[in-house]
């Protein structure tokens, strides 16, 4: 694969939020199946920090959580050499661009965005008579600017969670507004979705058996220290099934989590003696954390170096930007000249 534009593959682009710290359930269902994308595609991917700002309001936390999505991305094997990884702020052109697209989105477009429809929603249902009550013009025009994350750099297909569909429908919306009107002089290319199969299958459980998730604190760090990863595993709901008992597998948060994480073998014999009975919750769990551990520790490694002030990080993320910018500047060049301000 290469990222020069002699290459005639299609261009993936996934942007991650740098809203928290990520968890296994990020890892099997957004990170992983991301980066195999980079086999098939130029791909970029990158870090965006201004999105977060509509709910990161601590500016320590919001600097630890840009590194740190960073540093994750780099430990789980992206490899910055051959594809193209940056932050949303260090690309100027982005923000350029977003004025310009929003004077070809209809107000009409961002009363319908999801984000902003549950936002009045909310504000109803509490009974509040206004129902823009603390919304900010961020979250109203966060379309947009992820619209422009994707045209700027020339997307074919975007990888994203049912949650995100819509932004993609949006962005494909607003890129054919501006190629009606200017067209003859400037196309953007029309951006395409592409949902995972984790995505549409079953998502990963958490600590207590619900979907591994932020927003209910029952999440295992995917680089949490070994003490405490073999603290979370023991965590695990199970229920008082005796350790001779038959077991069923599938209704088992531990077991699932195993599966995506253990070889294919070790799955299907821990599946086996769980459901001819014999082996117990509690080995299941000490099974679990040592397979996590083994799969991890290699990865924490590089990310907790990765961490260090002094690491390589931010001359990866400086030398991707110069990379990014590459393919911002000669468009956001295009599109000023098409509509008349050169
Ligand atoms: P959270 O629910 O923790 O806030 P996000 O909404 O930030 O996570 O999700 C980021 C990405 O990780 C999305 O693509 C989402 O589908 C994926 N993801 C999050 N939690 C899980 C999970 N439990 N299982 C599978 N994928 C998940
Ligand atoms: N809105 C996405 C999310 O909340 C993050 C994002 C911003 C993004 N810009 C993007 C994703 C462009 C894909 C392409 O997860």
């Amino acid at each position: 694969m290469s990222t020069t534009s002699a290459s005639s593959a299609q261009v993936s682009l996934t942007g991650v939020k740098p809203t928290g710290e990520p968890h296994l359930g990020n890892y099997i269902g957004a990170i992983k199946p991301a980066l195999a994308l980079a086999q098939e595609y130029d791909a970029l991917y990158f870090i965006a920090d201004y999105h977060a700002l509509t709910t990161v309001r601590d500016p320590q936390l919001l600097r630890h959580y840009t590194r740190s999505v960073a540093a994750t991305w780099i430990a789980a094997g992206l490899n910055p050499d051959r594809v193209i990884f940056y932050c949303q702020s260090d690309i100027p052109e982005i923000f350029d661009l977003t004025w310009i697209m929003s004077c070809m989105t209809s107000k009409g477009l961002m009363n319908r965005a999801h984000a902003y429809k549950a936002a009045r929603d909310r504000n109803e249902e509490s009974g509040k008579t206004d129902l823009d009550a603390g919304i900010n013009m961020g979250l109203y025009n966060y379309p947009v600017l992820m619209a422009v994350d994707i045209l700027i750099m020339e997307t074919d297909v975007v990888p994203v969670g049912h949650d995100q569909l819509q932004h993609v429908e949006v962005a494909a919306d607003i890129a054919g507004s501006f190629n009606h009107v200017y067209g003859k002089d400037f196309k953007f290319t029309i951006p395409q979705a592409i949902v995972s199969d984790t995505e549409t299958g079953r998502a990963l459980p958490g600590l207590d058996g619900r979907k591994m998730s932020k927003s209910y604190d029952n999440t295992i760090p995917l680089f949490c220290s070994e003490a405490q990863l073999k603290k979370l595993a023991r965590r695990i709901p199970t229920d008082s099934t005796p350790v001779e008992a038959p077991k069923d597998p599938d209704s088992s948060p531990a077991f699932q989590i195993l599966a995506q994480f253990a070889a294919p073998e070790i799955t299907a014999e821990t599946r086996r003696r769980l459901r001819e009975g014999g082996m117990g919750w509690g080995e299941l769990k000490n099974q679990l954390f040592e397979v996590l551990n083994t799969r991890l520790s290699p990865l924490r490694e590089r990310y907790n170096a990765l961490m260090d002030p002094d690491s390589e990080l931010d001359a990866l993320l400086a030398a991707g930007a110069e990379k990014a910018r590459k393919r911002a500047v000669p468009v956001l060049a295009q599109v000023r000249k098409a509509i008349g301000i050169d």
